[in-house]
């Protein structure tokens, strides 16, 4: 009865129970009226409560045996309940987190990038009205020349910078445009990795909701590639077999361990790998990373398509899921 359950805090576990009623410190009152036992053990418990606390006996033996399987049941339901509101705490407290970070890591953007190319257009257009001023003409229009430059240089970051937050192109002319895009930015980006695709799909495939699901994740996993694969070689491929919609994306760089990767804490843990396991989840859909070391890295993320209308999948657990409503 005793390893049935193991609860902390100040709510009721058995062991705490024996320990309690052993030291006469049980009380029914830290039972909250939810938690679903019926009223009879209630009143069994406040009898025995009253003994226990006078004779400094436990509670749990006077009741019949199917009225302890009933609150060792309602514990571990409670316990249940208790754990997955606890794991929703912890995601909705990680994602509130990624959030913050990714505004701090725009904000940072526009400030060093953009804000500070307008510090340095507004000084040079001070010094270009100076230059009015004292008619030096031709000095004015090489600046202005030399502005004209700058501005479009601005411009074009800007463009990046709201690329990254979500590509337009994805709303105006669809994934496949978007992914052709990418890979032509990646490698022009790192001339060092070879991108084999095979994006065999039409865009009628993929439903309107996971297209920004899907560019969001193949961001991060190519992200990470840079930034730790050390690979040559990457191999991004989306098809649709059947039902199932799969995007899978591999390196043969150095791996590495993923236990040993979940398992840190603090500022050392990233949140791309969660990032894109939340996004894969919340679409219906389901997440698997394979990586060896030395042999590289492989992401694969599936969803199944519930029947063959667009718009309509089912998770792992065979739920259908309608995506224009995730
Ligand atoms: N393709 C990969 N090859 C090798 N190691 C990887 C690869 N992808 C992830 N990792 C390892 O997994 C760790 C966690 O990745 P994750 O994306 O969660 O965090 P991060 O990239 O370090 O930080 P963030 O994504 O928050 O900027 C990385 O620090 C790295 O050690
Ligand atoms: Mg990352």
């Amino acid at each position: 009865m005793e390893q049935l359950i193991q609860q902390s805090d100040s709510q009721p576990s058995v062991n705490g129970l024996q320990q309690q009623t052993e030291t006469g410190s049980f009380s029914i009152a830290q039972f909250p009226s939810d938690f679903g036992l019926t009223k009879s053990i209630r009143r069994q418990l406040r009898k025995n409560e009253v003994s226990a606390t006078t004779k400094h006996k436990s509670v749990l033996p006077d009741l019949h045996e199917g009225e302890v399987k009933k609150l060792l049941g309602a514990m571990k339901s409670e316990e249940a309940l208790l754990r997955s509101r606890e794991e929703l705490r912890q995601i909705s407290k990680q994602l509130l987190t990624i959030q913050e970070n990714e505004r701090q890591r725009i904000a940072a953007d526009l400030h060093d990038g953009i804000g500070q190319s307008l510090s340095l257009i507004k000084l040079s257009l001070e010094s270009v009205m100076q230059q009015v001023v004292t008619g030096e003409r031709r000095e004015a229009v090489r600046s202005l020349q030399q502005l004209s430059h700058k501005v479009k240089e601005t411009m074009a970051e800007l463009h990046r910078t709201t690329m990254d937050m979500r590509p337009a192109m994805l709303d105006d002319l669809g994934i496949i445009p978007t992914l052709s895009w990418f890979f032509r930015e990646f490698e022009s980006a790192w001339h060092d990795r070879k991108v084999e695709k095979d994006v065999s799909i039409a865009e009628s495939d993929v439903p309107v909701p996971l297209k920004a699901t899907i560019f969001r994740i193949l961001q991060e996993a190519m992200n990470n590639i840079v930034k730790h694969a050390r690979a040559d070689s990457i191999h991004v491929s989306l098809k649709r077999t059947g039902d199932i919609l799969q995007l899978s994306i591999a390196d043969n760089g150095r791996g590495f361990d993923l236990s040993a990767a979940s398992a840190r804490r603090g500022s050392d843990r990233g949140f791309g790998l969660f990032t894109m396991k939340e996004r894969a989840r919340s679409s219906g859909g389901s997440f698997e990373m394979q990586s060896a070391l030395e042999s590289g890295t492989r992401i694969l993320v599936s969803w199944r398509f519930a029947n063959h209308t667009d718009g309509e999948f089912s998770d792992r657990s065979g739920r259908a899921r309608n995506l224009s409503n995730v």
